[in-house]
């Protein structure tokens, strides 16, 4: 990768930036050198109702990992993102809904939001949800689904939101996990002009046998399609909040209170339960925001994430309300009804600040420019891009086609674990260069090691860890802090162990390679190569499958997948059909296998483990660069799978 390609800051920019360069230089120095004092100083940002002293207690240590910030102190959520904004903000807009039909739109006042979350908390209270009670949601994207979030926050309740993409299944296994006492969902989403059985999906959840924690279930009536209804357990969103009081008073929570638990795939076993708490996820979501989007008062932010990843946490919802901004949240997809309808909703709402995927930049800018006909996008001042890395080409065309290349572009990278951003570009400050994240937002300390663990200087390439805590990180897996300290601090000791790899160039900056573990990245979203193995072999048919994932055009990375068959089964197309239907019906359509490769026998060593590395390189066709295959049981195994790769659709 060439790193001649930079972009200065742009003065206009740097001007009036919430950092420019030299800002920047000292405060990192600053949160480096002293984390407390800094941290003590940002956490500021947001407002405490008993202030903290204790500003970090945090430990790496494998064997006592232990994150703490701002321990002592005591604030709300909900408070921070709306009630201390109702002064000067009352009549300002904090949600702007730009619906899946173009001719659907709405907008909430902060005044208006306060009012409906007042009334959703009192109803969510009236259903019997206390403090430190877990509430999934399961929601199309609509306000709602925002005023859900900040229900929770409000009265204390731990929010799990459910990607609603994913599979009956799915969501089962994340409320047995979570122990979740009420579902909120809706009669039906629609993205795309097609409904999304959101209701009939959680009734099916709620059959199975080990979903004993459910309660109540709320539904928010979006298309007024026709569903099931179970009279002892569903309520209609607008029957509880029609005459439930707005007044509810805001929880008073210790900072380390959960405040939301999010699942995301690892390289082995079951979603884990991401845990979050009060008050460093907020401080670090606020501040990242501010800084990172250089928002400046009035703007407009869109972040195009759902909901049900941590972008759609971290800014779709907490970072830009505890900034008091205005945030759009979309609930189609940004090709319909046509192609150009992402720069079409920029137009329609004046968008300033932009913050999407590659996936989503790369499916657009096939279509060249289709994708913003008839649109001008001047009102865009600043761009960002996450998810996974973006290629060069993505960027430049981001640049010039969507930004006029008026726009600097934020390459942000984080992880859910993260909470928020921790490599990026500020834009009144950072060079960019087309595909690299940059250098590390304040009090970030990213390193890369080799497989030993010993710290590598200088322009180099290695695993990307961090060596010390920032206020937003993780504090845990849910019911499982072994697991915590396993998955995250046990490979190298003494560090957080991203899973990612990365280059340092000469300049100091990152560029991420991509995960080093067995996670995928489709379309920007996060899926372990065991679950969907664990999908597939639950299947009656299926004796054996291996994934790998392989180079996509738009989507990053495809799945690919090595299936062995049961005595007796042979492979066909209506086969084929039957096994992406039931990994649809498992996880969800993100996971489902893009090629099916049908063989008797995967590589294994003797010890039975099976050789990823070997399947990786089939799959992708360097079959010149298998590397030593001496070490398995069979190595016929290799030339037949290459041979039988000729016929992998
Ligand atoms: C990848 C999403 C390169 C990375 C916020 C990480 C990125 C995983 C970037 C986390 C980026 C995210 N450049 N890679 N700007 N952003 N990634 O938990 O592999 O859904 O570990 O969080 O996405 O995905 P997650």
């Amino acid at each position: 990768m060439s790193d001649s390609h930079v972009y200065p800051v742009m003065p206009s920019i740097a001007q009036k930036a919430h950092a420019d360069e030299a800002k920047y230089q000292a405060l990192y120095q600053q949160s480096i050198t002293d984390p407390e004092g800094f941290w003590r100083e940002q956490g500021q940002i947001i407002d405490w109702i008993k202030p903290y002293s204790n500003v970090k207690h945090t430990s790496f240590d494998t064997g006592h990992v232990d994150i703490r910030w701002f321990e002592d102190g005591t604030l709300n959520v909900a408070a921070n993102c709306i009630d201390r904004h109702l002064k000067d903000k009352g009549d300002q807009i904090a949600l702007i809904w730009e619906g899946d039909d173009p001719n659907d739109d709405a907008t909430l006042t902060y005044q208006a939001l306060y009012e409906h979350v007042g009334r959703f908390a009192n109803a969510l209270k009236a259903q019997g949800v206390k403090k430190g009670d877990v509430v999934c949601l399961y929601m199309p994207m609509v306000m709602e689904a925002a005023i859900a979030m900040l229900a929770c926050a409000r009265i204390g309740a731990v929010h799990t939101v459910v990607f609603g993409g994913f599979s009956p299944e799915a969501l089962a296994g994340r409320i047995i996990d979570s122990n979740a006492k009420v579902v909120v969902t809706a009669d039906e989403g629609v993205r795309g002009g097609r409904a999304v059985p959101l209701k009939q999906n959680v009734d099916e959840a709620l059959t199975h046998p080990n979903v004993k924690s459910i309660e109540k279930v709320v539904v928010y009536q979006r298309t007024g399609g026709d569903i099931d209804w179970h009279n002892h357990r569903d309520v209609w969103w607008h029957e509880v909040t029609e005459n439930a009081s707005v007044d509810c008073p805001a929880e008073e929570m210790q900072a380390e209170d959960p405040l939301f638990i999010l699942y995301t795939s690892g390289s082995t076993g079951t979603p884990k339960g991401v845990l979050h708490t009060t008050g460093g996820y907020l401080v670090y979501a606020a501040m990242t925001f501010k800084y990172v989007f250089d928002y400046q008062d009035g703007e407009v932010f869109w972040c195009t994430a759902d909901v049900g990843w941590i972008t759609g946490h971290s800014y779709l919802v907490y970072g830009p309300l505890a900034n008091g901004a205005k945030t759009l949240l979309f609930e189609g997809v940004p090709t319909y009804p046509t192609t150009a309808r992402m720069s079409e909703v920029v137009d329609k709402h004046q968008v300033n600040i932009l913050y999407t995927a590659p996936t989503a930049i790369r499916a657009l800018m096939a279509k060249g420019n289709e994708a913003v006909a008839g649109t001008q996008r001047n009102s865009l001042r600043i761009m960002g891009s996450v998810g996974e890395p973006i290629n060069p080409e993505a960027w430049e065309w981001y640049h010039s086609t969507i930004g006029n290349q008026a726009c600097p572009i934020v390459d942000t990278w984080w992880q859910t674990e993260t909470g928020g951003i921790l490599i990026t570009p500020l834009p009144g400050a950072t060079p960019l260069k087309p595909g690299s994240a940059t250098r590390p937002f304040f009090g970030v300390q990213p390193a890369l090691v080799d497989n030993m663990g010993n710290l590598l200087d200088g322009a180099t390439e290695g695993n990307l860890v961090m060596l010390d805590s920032w206020p937003g990180q993780m504090r845990t897996v849910f019911g499982d802090h072994d697991r915590f300290e396993q998955t995250y601090f046990s490979t190298f000791k003494g560090m957080y162990f991203t899973g990612d790899g990365a280059r340092r160039d000469q300049d100091g900056y990152y560029w991420i390679t991509g995960r080093v573990d067995d996670v995928l990245n489709i379309s920007g979203h996060r899926m372990g190569t065991a679950e969907v193995e664990s999908a597939l072999v639950a299947f009656n048919k299926i004796a054996e499958a291996a994934i790998v994932g392989v180079p996509h055009d738009i989507k990053g990375q495809a799945i690919y997948a090595y299936i062995t068959l049961n005595a007796g089964e042979v492979p066909s197309a209506e086969l084929h059909k039957e096994v992406k239907e039931w990994v649809r019906k498992e996880i969800g359509p993100i996971a489902t296998p893009d090629f099916i490769h049908w063989t008797d026998a995967l590589p294994k060593t003797r010890s039975g483990k099976i050789m990823r590395r070997i399947l990786r390189k089939i799959a992708t066709g360097e079959t010149g660069s298998l590397g030593d295959t001496s070490t398995l049981a069979d190595p016929s195994v290799v030339d037949k799978l290459i041979a039988e790769k000729e016929s992998v659709v």
